[in-house]
């Protein structure tokens, strides 16, 4: 179902002061990265109580290291897809623009995404449990499972579990934008995790115009001034002229910001 067509985006996009997009597992979906709810989701065949949880590593840090090895694995065989690549496009044609993820793959930045918070962290980060200290990791295979800190504390995924608090400054900056941008696109997300769930909420009780892109109906659909369902990859480079733009940078909507050079 479609609310309306992409003319209203355009116009509104060519207006806006501040842009944000909200994304979730479904942007990444046809790069190959599974998503969690859904037919084949990674919470039909796993328990997040047993992997996903401070408990669970606490319990057994082998267990969850290998889970998350498997997925980095997994993820490091993907390349970000035509929806990443038209959300980095629009980055850099809008004047202010924050791109608000719940996907930890890292795969927005791959695409160009600069102006970006990650509120349920990055895969390819590690935290030691001793110092408290972040650092990227990027080993496919780990080289050593659980991986140690060279202090020699157990590091753990840089990601947020069930149960844990969102990085503070991240959801603060994630609520600002929804509070203040003009358009939210909320592309690829059940809607069903709290606090990013909200952030549609927010942004359209404030004024802004809501467009949502996904696969089916979620808890949005009703709330959003427009909703695309299909393949983000195939709708969202064309509610964006992101390819025509390509070909012609000045034929596309024109932001404020002025034509964006391929
Ligand atoms: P979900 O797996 O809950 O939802 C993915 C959404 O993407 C669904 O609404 C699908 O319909 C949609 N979708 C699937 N393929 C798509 C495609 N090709 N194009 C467009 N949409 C598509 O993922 P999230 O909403 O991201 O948290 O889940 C939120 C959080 O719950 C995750 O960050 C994770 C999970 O448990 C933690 O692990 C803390």
């Amino acid at each position: 179902m479609n609310k309306s067509g992409a003319g209203e985006l355009q116009q509104r996009l060519g207006r806006a002061r501040r842009v944000a997009v909200l994304t979730g597992a479904g942007v990444s979906a046809e790069s190959g990265v599974p998503t969690f709810r859904g037919a084949d989701g990674l919470w039909r065949k796993y328990r997040a109580e047993d992997l996903a949880t401070p408990e669970a590593f606490r319990r057994d840090p082998k267990l969850v290291w290998e889970w998350y090895d498997w997925r980095r694995q997994l993820i490091a065989r993907c390349q970000p897809n035509p929806a990443h690549q038209a959300i980095a496009f629009l980055e850099r044609r809008s004047q202010d623009f924050l791109l608000i993820t719940q996907n930890v793959d890292g795969l927005h930045r791959l695409a160009g995404s600069i102006r970006m918070v990650e509120l349920h962290g990055n895969i390819w980060r590690v935290r030691c449990l001793e110092e408290g200290k972040t650092t990227e990791n990027l080993d496919v295979p780990l080289q050593a499972i659980p991986p140690r800190c060279e202090c020699g504390g157990l590091l753990r995924p840089d990601v947020v579990w069930f149960g844990e608090a969102l990085p503070p400054e991240a959801l603060q900056e994630a609520f600002d934008a929804a509070e203040s941008c003009d358009v939210l696109l909320v592309v690829g997300t059940s809607a069903v995790v709290q606090p990013a769930a909200s952030l549609p909420m927010v942004a359209r009780r404030r004024g802004a115009y809501v467009v949502e892109v996904n696969l089916e109906p979620t808890p949005l659909t009703s709330l959003a001034n427009e909703s695309h369902h299909g393949k983000a990859a195939e709708i969202l480079p064309r509610l964006l002229a992101f390819d025509s733009a390509f070909r012609n940078p000045h034929s596309a909507f024109e932001g404020p910001g002025g034509p964006c050079s391929p």
